[in-house]
Protein backbone atom coordinates (compact mmCIF):
# COMPACT_ATOMS: atom_id res chain seq x y z
CA UNK A 1 0.00 0.00 0.00
CA UNK A 2 1.23 3.49 -0.69
CA UNK A 3 2.01 6.39 1.69
CA UNK A 4 1.20 9.81 -0.39
CA UNK A 5 1.68 11.84 2.95
CA UNK A 6 5.13 10.28 3.86
CA UNK A 7 6.05 10.35 -0.12
CA UNK A 8 5.76 13.67 -0.37
CA UNK A 9 7.48 15.08 3.10
CA UNK A 10 10.52 13.12 2.05
CA UNK A 11 10.72 14.64 -1.21
CA UNK A 12 10.53 17.53 0.14
CA UNK A 13 12.85 17.41 2.84
CA UNK A 14 15.45 16.22 0.11
CA UNK A 15 14.50 19.39 -1.54
CA UNK A 16 15.97 21.29 0.95
CA UNK A 17 14.11 24.18 0.31
CA UNK A 18 14.42 27.06 2.71
CA UNK A 19 11.35 27.30 4.84
CA UNK A 20 9.96 30.53 4.62
CA UNK A 21 6.74 28.66 6.13
CA UNK A 22 5.49 28.02 9.87
CA UNK A 23 6.62 25.69 11.66
CA UNK A 24 9.52 28.28 13.54
CA UNK A 25 11.91 25.18 14.14
CA UNK A 26 12.17 25.43 10.02
CA UNK A 27 13.69 21.71 10.33
CA UNK A 28 16.07 22.32 12.55
CA UNK A 29 16.42 19.70 14.81
CA UNK A 30 15.81 20.11 19.04
CA UNK A 31 14.14 17.23 19.22
CA UNK A 32 15.15 15.33 16.05
CA UNK A 33 11.56 15.09 14.19
CA UNK A 34 11.33 18.64 13.07
CA UNK A 35 12.40 18.04 9.69
CA UNK A 36 9.30 15.98 9.39
CA UNK A 37 6.43 18.76 10.93
CA UNK A 38 5.88 20.61 7.61
CA UNK A 39 2.83 23.10 7.72
CA UNK A 40 0.15 23.17 4.38
CA UNK A 41 2.33 24.12 1.86
CA UNK A 42 2.11 23.21 -1.72
CA UNK A 43 1.70 19.81 -2.68
CA UNK A 44 1.06 18.89 0.99
CA UNK A 45 -3.17 19.45 0.75
CA UNK A 46 -5.17 20.86 3.63
CA UNK A 47 -6.65 18.32 6.04
CA UNK A 48 -10.43 19.97 6.17
CA UNK A 49 -10.38 20.29 2.29
CA UNK A 50 -8.44 17.72 1.33
CA UNK A 51 -8.03 16.78 -2.38
CA UNK A 52 -4.54 15.30 -2.90
CA UNK A 53 -2.07 13.50 -1.09
CA UNK A 54 -4.42 13.63 2.24
CA UNK A 55 -7.72 12.58 0.41
CA UNK A 56 -5.63 9.35 -1.18
CA UNK A 57 -4.45 8.32 2.24
CA UNK A 58 -7.90 8.48 3.56
CA UNK A 59 -8.57 6.59 1.12
CA UNK A 60 -6.75 4.14 1.66
CA UNK A 61 -7.43 4.05 4.81
CA UNK A 62 -11.16 3.71 4.05
CA UNK A 63 -10.52 0.36 2.11
CA UNK A 64 -8.39 -1.24 5.27
CA UNK A 65 -11.67 -0.45 7.34
CA UNK A 66 -14.21 -1.40 4.66
CA UNK A 67 -15.94 2.58 5.13
CA UNK A 68 -17.40 4.65 2.52
CA UNK A 69 -15.37 7.25 3.88
CA UNK A 70 -12.60 7.68 6.32
CA UNK A 71 -11.32 11.14 7.45
CA UNK A 72 -8.18 12.11 9.47
CA UNK A 73 -8.12 13.38 12.71
CA UNK A 74 -4.99 14.94 14.03
CA UNK A 75 -6.97 15.61 17.63
CA UNK A 76 -7.98 12.17 18.33
CA UNK A 77 -11.37 11.17 19.03
CA UNK A 78 -12.55 14.11 21.49
CA UNK A 79 -12.21 15.70 17.59
CA UNK A 80 -14.49 13.11 15.78
CA UNK A 81 -16.80 12.52 18.58
CA UNK A 82 -18.11 16.59 18.22
CA UNK A 83 -18.20 16.43 14.87
CA UNK A 84 -20.32 13.15 15.03
CA UNK A 85 -22.51 15.06 17.18
CA UNK A 86 -22.54 18.44 15.00
CA UNK A 87 -23.32 15.66 11.58
CA UNK A 88 -26.27 14.06 13.72
CA UNK A 89 -28.04 17.12 14.76
CA UNK A 90 -27.44 18.94 11.52
CA UNK A 91 -28.94 16.01 9.61
CA UNK A 92 -32.07 15.34 11.67
CA UNK A 93 -32.42 19.33 11.48
CA UNK A 94 -32.47 18.96 7.56
CA UNK A 95 -35.37 16.65 8.28
CA UNK A 96 -37.22 18.72 10.43
CA UNK A 97 -36.48 17.94 13.25
CA UNK A 98 -36.24 21.84 15.65
CA UNK A 99 -35.03 20.42 18.59
CA UNK A 100 -33.47 17.14 18.13
CA UNK A 101 -31.89 15.00 21.00
CA UNK A 102 -29.52 11.97 21.11
CA UNK A 103 -30.41 8.72 23.32
CA UNK A 104 -26.74 7.86 24.75
CA UNK A 105 -25.29 4.97 26.94
CA UNK A 106 -24.99 6.76 30.35
CA UNK A 107 -20.60 6.01 30.35
CA UNK A 108 -19.99 8.22 27.77
CA UNK A 109 -16.49 9.86 27.38
CA UNK A 110 -16.24 13.90 28.51
CA UNK A 111 -15.53 14.48 24.79
CA UNK A 112 -19.18 13.53 24.53
CA UNK A 113 -20.62 15.65 27.00
CA UNK A 114 -18.28 18.76 25.74
CA UNK A 115 -19.65 18.38 22.54
CA UNK A 116 -23.36 18.15 23.62
CA UNK A 117 -22.41 22.07 25.27
CA UNK A 118 -20.55 22.98 22.14
CA UNK A 119 -23.55 21.51 19.58
CA UNK A 120 -26.37 22.52 21.99
CA UNK A 121 -27.73 19.00 22.00
CA UNK A 122 -30.22 17.45 24.67
CA UNK A 123 -29.48 13.95 25.55
CA UNK A 124 -31.57 11.14 27.00
CA UNK A 125 -29.42 8.73 28.78
CA UNK A 126 -29.27 5.15 28.89
CA UNK A 127 -28.31 3.94 32.35
CA UNK A 128 -26.33 0.95 33.02
CA UNK A 129 -27.38 -2.14 35.09
CA UNK A 130 -27.25 -2.10 39.29
CA UNK A 131 -24.41 -4.35 39.78
CA UNK A 132 -21.99 -2.42 36.45
CA UNK A 133 -19.46 0.18 37.25
CA UNK A 134 -20.43 3.50 36.42
CA UNK A 135 -17.91 3.17 33.56
CA UNK A 136 -19.94 0.72 31.84
CA UNK A 137 -23.35 0.47 30.49
CA UNK A 138 -24.08 -2.42 28.69
CA UNK A 139 -27.03 -1.15 26.80
CA UNK A 140 -28.73 -4.67 25.15
CA UNK A 141 -31.06 -4.97 22.03
CA UNK A 142 -34.27 -5.59 24.59
CA UNK A 143 -33.13 -2.19 26.34
CA UNK A 144 -32.54 0.12 23.09
CA UNK A 145 -36.01 -1.87 21.86
CA UNK A 146 -37.78 -0.66 25.13
CA UNK A 147 -36.49 2.88 25.23
CA UNK A 148 -36.82 3.93 21.28
CA UNK A 149 -40.26 1.76 21.82
CA UNK A 150 -41.69 4.60 24.64
CA UNK A 151 -39.93 7.84 23.43
CA UNK A 152 -42.74 10.54 22.21
CA UNK A 153 -39.98 11.59 19.07
CA UNK A 154 -37.03 9.50 17.74
CA UNK A 155 -33.50 10.87 18.85
CA UNK A 156 -31.30 12.29 16.05
CA UNK A 157 -28.78 8.82 17.05
CA UNK A 158 -28.12 6.14 19.16
CA UNK A 159 -24.93 6.95 20.82
CA UNK A 160 -22.96 3.82 22.65
CA UNK A 161 -19.51 3.74 23.50
CA UNK A 162 -17.84 0.51 23.14
CA UNK A 163 -15.61 -1.20 24.15
CA UNK A 164 -15.65 1.01 27.71
CA UNK A 165 -12.72 1.77 29.81
CA UNK A 166 -12.87 -1.53 31.82
CA UNK A 167 -12.90 -3.24 28.28
CA UNK A 168 -16.63 -4.18 27.99
CA UNK A 169 -18.41 -4.14 24.19
CA UNK A 170 -21.87 -4.14 23.37
CA UNK A 171 -23.71 -6.13 20.63
CA UNK A 172 -23.60 -3.75 18.14
CA UNK A 173 -24.86 -5.71 15.44
CA UNK A 174 -28.01 -6.20 17.22
CA UNK A 175 -28.08 -2.46 18.25
CA UNK A 176 -27.55 -1.96 14.90
CA UNK A 177 -30.83 -4.00 14.01
CA UNK A 178 -32.74 -1.93 16.39
CA UNK A 179 -31.85 1.54 15.14
CA UNK A 180 -32.33 0.28 11.29
CA UNK A 181 -36.37 -0.46 12.72
CA UNK A 182 -36.69 2.77 14.11
CA UNK A 183 -34.85 4.63 11.45
CA UNK A 184 -32.47 5.86 13.91
CA UNK A 185 -28.09 6.46 13.24
CA UNK A 186 -26.41 4.44 15.74
CA UNK A 187 -23.20 5.87 16.37
CA UNK A 188 -20.57 4.04 18.04
CA UNK A 189 -17.52 6.05 20.25
CA UNK A 190 -15.22 3.38 19.22
CA UNK A 191 -12.06 5.16 20.60
CA UNK A 192 -10.66 1.64 22.32
CA UNK A 193 -11.65 -0.27 19.28
CA UNK A 194 -9.54 0.63 15.82
CA UNK A 195 -7.65 -2.73 15.72
CA UNK A 196 -11.49 -4.56 16.53
CA UNK A 197 -11.65 -4.62 12.12
CA UNK A 198 -8.32 -6.92 12.15
CA UNK A 199 -9.44 -9.89 14.56
CA UNK A 200 -9.73 -13.15 12.87
CA UNK A 201 -13.39 -12.15 13.27
CA UNK A 202 -14.19 -8.41 12.63
CA UNK A 203 -15.83 -6.83 15.26
CA UNK A 204 -15.36 -3.29 14.19
CA UNK A 205 -18.51 -0.89 14.72
CA UNK A 206 -18.76 -0.18 10.81
CA UNK A 207 -18.74 -3.74 10.05
CA UNK A 208 -21.65 -4.31 11.90
CA UNK A 209 -23.85 -2.05 11.40
CA UNK A 210 -23.00 1.69 12.75
CA UNK A 211 -23.95 4.47 10.95
CA UNK A 212 -20.13 6.24 12.03
CA UNK A 213 -18.02 5.44 14.83
CA UNK A 214 -14.53 7.30 15.64
CA UNK A 215 -11.68 5.72 16.42
CA UNK A 216 -8.55 6.64 18.11
CA UNK A 217 -5.66 5.36 16.02
CA UNK A 218 -3.23 6.01 18.76
CA UNK A 219 -4.85 3.74 21.78
CA UNK A 220 -4.90 0.22 19.77
CA UNK A 221 -2.68 1.24 16.79
CA UNK A 222 1.11 1.91 16.46
CA UNK A 223 -0.01 5.71 15.54
CA UNK A 224 1.13 8.23 17.35
CA UNK A 225 -0.73 10.55 20.31
CA UNK A 226 -3.70 12.62 18.59
CA UNK A 227 -3.91 10.43 15.75
CA UNK A 228 -7.82 9.05 15.03
CA UNK A 229 -10.45 8.02 12.35
CA UNK A 230 -13.87 9.00 11.51
CA UNK A 231 -15.36 6.50 10.00
CA UNK A 232 -18.50 6.46 7.70
CA UNK A 233 -20.30 3.64 6.95
CA UNK A 234 -21.69 2.24 3.15
CA UNK A 235 -25.03 2.25 4.50
CA UNK A 236 -25.10 5.88 6.14
CA UNK A 237 -27.19 8.71 5.13
CA UNK A 238 -24.57 10.77 2.45
CA UNK A 239 -25.52 13.67 4.81
CA UNK A 240 -22.72 12.70 7.17
CA UNK A 241 -19.92 11.97 3.97
CA UNK A 242 -20.67 15.38 2.35
CA UNK A 243 -20.42 17.14 5.55
CA UNK A 244 -17.63 15.27 7.78
CA UNK A 245 -14.98 17.76 6.64
CA UNK A 246 -17.07 20.96 7.78
CA UNK A 247 -18.18 18.92 11.01
CA UNK A 248 -14.00 18.39 12.12
CA UNK A 249 -13.13 21.83 10.42
CA UNK A 250 -15.63 23.35 13.38
CA UNK A 251 -13.64 21.88 15.96
CA UNK A 252 -10.37 21.36 15.12
CA UNK A 253 -7.01 23.57 15.01
CA UNK A 254 -6.57 25.37 11.12
CA UNK A 255 -2.88 23.49 12.06
CA UNK A 256 -3.25 20.06 11.96
CA UNK A 257 0.45 17.94 12.65
CA UNK A 258 2.13 16.60 9.55
CA UNK A 259 3.42 14.06 11.88
CA UNK A 260 0.45 12.62 13.00
CA UNK A 261 -0.64 12.77 9.24
CA UNK A 262 2.10 11.17 8.73
CA UNK A 263 1.77 8.70 11.01
CA UNK A 264 -1.92 7.46 9.80
CA UNK A 265 -0.45 7.34 6.15
CA UNK A 266 2.43 4.66 7.65
CA UNK A 267 -0.54 2.85 9.51
CA UNK A 268 -2.10 1.73 6.62
CA UNK A 269 0.66 0.04 5.25
CA UNK A 270 1.41 -1.64 8.78
CA UNK A 271 -2.08 -2.51 8.40
CA UNK A 272 -1.55 -3.95 4.98
CA UNK A 273 1.13 -5.68 5.88
CA UNK A 274 0.59 -8.53 7.53
CA UNK A 275 -1.15 -6.96 10.80
CA UNK A 276 -3.99 -9.37 10.48
CA UNK A 277 -1.45 -12.30 11.10
CA UNK A 278 0.58 -10.61 14.00
CA UNK A 279 -2.67 -9.54 16.03
CA UNK A 280 -3.98 -13.12 15.92
CA UNK A 281 -0.99 -14.39 17.52
CA UNK A 282 -0.70 -11.84 19.70
CA UNK A 283 -4.17 -12.03 20.72
CA UNK A 284 -3.94 -15.52 20.99
CA UNK A 285 -0.73 -15.84 23.23
CA UNK A 286 -2.31 -13.15 25.45
CA UNK A 287 -5.44 -14.86 25.87
CA UNK A 288 -3.58 -18.35 26.46
CA UNK A 289 -1.47 -16.77 29.37
CA UNK A 290 -4.47 -14.20 30.88
CA UNK A 291 -6.74 -17.53 31.35
CA UNK A 292 -4.54 -18.96 33.87
CA UNK A 293 -5.05 -15.67 36.52
CA UNK A 294 -8.59 -15.92 37.41
CA UNK A 295 -8.36 -12.74 38.73
CA UNK A 296 -8.08 -10.94 35.18
CA UNK A 297 -11.17 -10.49 32.87
CA UNK A 298 -10.47 -10.38 28.94
CA UNK A 299 -13.46 -9.05 27.41
CA UNK A 300 -12.03 -7.07 24.96
CA UNK A 301 -8.52 -9.23 23.29
CA UNK A 302 -6.40 -6.57 23.79
CA UNK A 303 -7.27 -5.57 27.58
CA UNK A 304 -6.95 -7.10 30.35
CA UNK A 305 -8.97 -5.58 33.59
CA UNK A 306 -7.78 -7.14 36.78
CA UNK A 307 -10.15 -7.25 39.75
CA UNK A 308 -7.77 -6.66 42.22
CA UNK A 309 -9.67 -6.54 45.24
CA UNK A 310 -9.83 -9.86 44.85
CA UNK A 311 -6.52 -11.00 45.72
CA UNK A 312 -6.47 -8.32 48.36
CA UNK A 313 -5.55 -5.40 46.85
CA UNK A 314 -6.81 -1.88 46.27
CA UNK A 315 -6.40 -1.01 42.50
CA UNK A 316 -4.15 1.92 43.54
CA UNK A 317 -1.74 -0.09 45.59
CA UNK A 318 -1.45 -3.17 42.96
CA UNK A 319 -0.53 -0.62 40.25
CA UNK A 320 2.43 0.98 42.50
CA UNK A 321 3.87 -2.76 42.90
CA UNK A 322 3.77 -2.94 39.29
CA UNK A 323 5.23 0.40 38.60
CA UNK A 324 8.16 -0.87 40.93
CA UNK A 325 8.42 -3.81 38.53
CA UNK A 326 8.71 -1.52 35.62
CA UNK A 327 5.52 -2.29 34.40
CA UNK A 328 3.19 1.06 33.99
CA UNK A 329 -0.79 0.29 33.52
CA UNK A 330 -3.19 1.83 31.51
CA UNK A 331 -5.71 2.96 34.31
CA UNK A 332 -6.82 1.93 38.22
CA UNK A 333 -9.71 2.82 40.34
CA UNK A 334 -10.23 1.68 43.63
CA UNK A 335 -11.18 -1.93 42.93
CA UNK A 336 -10.03 -2.65 39.29
CA UNK A 337 -6.68 -2.18 37.42
CA UNK A 338 -6.94 -1.87 33.88
CA UNK A 339 -3.77 -2.97 31.25
CA UNK A 340 -3.59 -2.49 27.69
CA UNK A 341 -1.41 -4.27 25.12
CA UNK A 342 -0.59 -4.37 21.47
CA UNK A 343 1.48 -6.64 19.01
CA UNK A 344 3.81 -4.13 19.51
CA UNK A 345 4.55 -5.12 23.19
CA UNK A 346 5.61 -8.71 21.59
CA UNK A 347 5.61 -11.79 23.06
CA UNK A 348 8.37 -10.90 25.30
CA UNK A 349 6.31 -8.25 26.94
CA UNK A 350 3.77 -11.02 27.47
CA UNK A 351 6.07 -13.10 29.05
CA UNK A 352 7.36 -10.47 31.36
CA UNK A 353 3.86 -9.44 32.23
CA UNK A 354 2.66 -12.70 33.09
CA UNK A 355 5.95 -13.34 35.20
CA UNK A 356 5.74 -10.83 37.26
CA UNK A 357 2.50 -11.16 38.28
CA UNK A 358 2.93 -14.57 39.09
CA UNK A 359 5.36 -13.51 41.64
CA UNK A 360 2.97 -10.88 43.72
CA UNK A 361 1.56 -12.56 46.51
CA UNK A 362 -1.99 -13.85 46.79
CA UNK A 363 -4.22 -11.79 49.84
CA UNK A 364 -7.58 -12.67 51.49
CA UNK A 365 -10.61 -10.45 49.02
CA UNK A 366 -11.12 -7.03 49.70
CA UNK A 367 -14.87 -5.97 50.32
CA UNK A 368 -16.17 -3.92 46.94
CA UNK A 369 -18.37 -1.44 47.77
CA UNK A 370 -21.70 -1.66 44.80
CA UNK A 371 -22.25 1.51 43.82
CA UNK A 372 -25.34 2.35 42.07
CA UNK A 373 -25.96 6.21 40.68
CA UNK A 374 -29.73 6.92 41.48
CA UNK A 375 -30.44 8.93 37.83
CA UNK A 376 -29.76 12.17 38.87
CA UNK A 377 -32.60 15.11 38.19
CA UNK A 378 -32.09 17.03 35.02
CA UNK A 379 -32.22 20.88 36.22
CA UNK A 380 -30.98 22.72 32.78
CA UNK A 381 -29.10 21.96 29.90
CA UNK A 382 -25.52 20.74 29.93
CA UNK A 383 -24.80 24.01 27.80
CA UNK A 384 -26.49 25.92 30.33
CA UNK A 385 -24.46 24.94 33.01
CA UNK A 386 -21.41 25.07 31.24
CA UNK A 387 -21.79 28.56 30.54
CA UNK A 388 -23.31 29.64 34.24
CA UNK A 389 -21.27 31.12 36.88
CA UNK A 390 -19.75 28.39 38.77
CA UNK A 391 -17.83 27.97 42.62
CA UNK A 392 -16.04 24.92 43.62
CA UNK A 393 -17.81 23.45 47.01
CA UNK A 394 -17.01 20.21 48.88
CA UNK A 395 -18.51 17.79 47.77
CA UNK A 396 -20.28 16.66 51.28
CA UNK A 397 -21.69 20.09 50.90
CA UNK A 398 -23.02 19.57 46.94
CA UNK A 399 -26.37 18.11 48.02
CA UNK A 400 -29.01 19.37 45.59
CA UNK A 401 -27.08 21.60 43.59
CA UNK A 402 -26.74 21.74 40.01
CA UNK A 403 -23.42 20.23 38.58
CA UNK A 404 -22.07 22.93 36.15
CA UNK A 405 -19.15 20.60 34.79
CA UNK A 406 -17.19 17.75 35.54
CA UNK A 407 -13.50 17.61 36.81
CA UNK A 408 -12.75 14.46 35.97
CA UNK A 409 -9.52 13.71 34.24
CA UNK A 410 -8.21 11.38 31.83
CA UNK A 411 -8.25 8.37 32.45
CA UNK A 412 -11.36 7.57 32.82
CA UNK A 413 -12.96 11.23 31.70
CA UNK A 414 -16.08 9.25 32.25
CA UNK A 415 -18.13 11.09 35.13
CA UNK A 416 -21.33 9.82 37.17
CA UNK A 417 -22.88 13.04 36.53
CA UNK A 418 -22.66 15.90 33.90
CA UNK A 419 -23.56 19.19 34.02
CA UNK A 420 -26.95 20.37 34.35
CA UNK A 421 -27.93 17.76 36.86
CA UNK A 422 -28.86 17.68 40.57
CA UNK A 423 -26.32 16.18 43.09
CA UNK A 424 -28.35 13.62 44.75
CA UNK A 425 -27.03 11.40 47.45
CA UNK A 426 -26.11 8.44 45.36
CA UNK A 427 -23.66 10.85 43.58
CA UNK A 428 -21.95 12.21 47.02
CA UNK A 429 -21.25 8.68 48.11
CA UNK A 430 -19.80 7.22 44.40
CA UNK A 431 -17.70 10.67 44.54
CA UNK A 432 -16.44 10.14 48.13
CA UNK A 433 -15.42 6.19 47.21
CA UNK A 434 -13.62 7.15 44.17
CA UNK A 435 -11.78 10.48 46.15
CA UNK A 436 -13.10 13.01 43.98
CA UNK A 437 -13.53 15.98 47.13
CA UNK A 438 -14.68 19.17 45.12
CA UNK A 439 -17.39 19.22 42.07
CA UNK A 440 -18.20 22.64 40.08
CA UNK A 441 -21.81 23.54 40.92
CA UNK A 442 -23.90 26.13 39.27
CA UNK A 443 -23.89 29.55 41.66
C1 LIG B 1 -14.16 6.10 25.46
C2 LIG B 1 -13.33 7.24 24.98
N1 LIG B 1 -13.83 8.04 24.03
C3 LIG B 1 -13.13 9.09 23.53
C4 LIG B 1 -11.87 9.36 24.00
C5 LIG B 1 -11.10 10.52 23.44
O1 LIG B 1 -10.11 10.02 22.63
P1 LIG B 1 -8.77 10.82 22.28
O2 LIG B 1 -7.90 10.72 23.47
O3 LIG B 1 -8.24 10.07 21.10
O4 LIG B 1 -9.15 12.20 21.96
C6 LIG B 1 -11.30 8.55 25.02
C7 LIG B 1 -9.97 8.83 25.55
O5 LIG B 1 -9.47 8.23 26.42
C8 LIG B 1 -12.06 7.47 25.51
O6 LIG B 1 -11.58 6.67 26.47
Amino acid sequence: MDTPICDFVNNYIKENSLRLHMPGHKGKELLGFEKYDITEVRGADCLYTAEGIIKKSEENAARLFGSSATFYSCEGSSLTVRAMLYLVKAYAISRGDESPYVLSGRNAHSSFVSGCALNDLEVKWLYPDESESYLSCRVTAEKLEKALGSVDKAPACVYITSPDYLGNMCDISALSGVCEKYGVPLVVDNAHGAYLKFLEKDLHPISLGAAMCADSAHKTLPALTGAGYLHISKGAPEFFKENARLALSLFGSTSPSYLILQSLDTVNKYIAEGYEKRLKDFAFALEKSAKKFPFIKQNEPLKLTLDTCKIGYRGGDFAKILEKKGIVCEFFDRDTLVLMLTPENGEDGIKRLFEILGEIEIKAPLAKEAHTIAPPRRIMSIREALFSPREQVKTENALGRALACANISCPPAVSPIVGGEEINQSVIDLCAYYGIDTLFVVK
